[in-house]
């Protein structure tokens, strides 16, 4: 897998894929969730979850800072390292330190994002994906075990 940056493209095939699987799936933040706790069931206990038919609290903030840090990873913006390690660590506090939960959680976010995309997925998407993801799981993977910077 490789972890080099390409930051004007790889920034606009985020970019793009996010907007067509925004324009086919309208709000996608529950469509990750359920999707994780698939991938994870035990990490939905670590969730405040009022309404069992609804996402968790919180998890459309948390979703809008994940898609902000990707691409703002993939413009190398300087300041997304030091923010990365910093909710690692707070999210250590919310029993988040395993770091294969971030892989796992980034892995829901890009397939549901393909399943959108269906036939207008291909490969050159899914390596931009695979590189971000990467570049930006980097800082967790400082802060906490190694290992598991791949999605697959
Ligand atoms: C790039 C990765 C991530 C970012 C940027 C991020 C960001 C955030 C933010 C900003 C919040 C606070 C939401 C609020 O103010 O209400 C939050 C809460 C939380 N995050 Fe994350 N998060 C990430 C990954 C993860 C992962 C992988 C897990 C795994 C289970 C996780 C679990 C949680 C939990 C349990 C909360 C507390 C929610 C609650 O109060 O119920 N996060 N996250």
């Amino acid at each position: 897998m490789s972890t080099t940056t390409q930051p004007t493209e790889d920034a606009a095939l985020l970019d793009a894929s996010l907007e067509i699987a925004a324009a086919r799936g309208g709000d996608i933040v529950p469509a990750v969730y359920a999707r994780f706790f698939v991938l994870r069931p035990d990490a939905a206990e670590l969730f405040t979850v009022p309404d069992p038919t609804q996402p968790p609290l919180g998890c459309g903030q948390m979703m809008f800072e994940i898609i902000n840090l990707l691409m703002d990873s993939a413009a190398g913006k300087p300041y997304v390292a030091s923010y990365m390690r910093k909710i690692a660590i707070d999210h250590k506090d919310c029993r988040v330190a395993d770091p294969v939960l971030y892989t796992q959680f980034m892995a829901a976010f890009r397939d549901v994002v393909a399943d959108l995309l269906g036939a207008d997925w291909n490969e050159t998407y899914a390596a931009a994906w695979e590189r971000q993801c990467a570049a930006l799981l980097r800082h967790v993977q400082e802060i906490a075990a190694p290992g598991a910077a791949c999605l697959r």
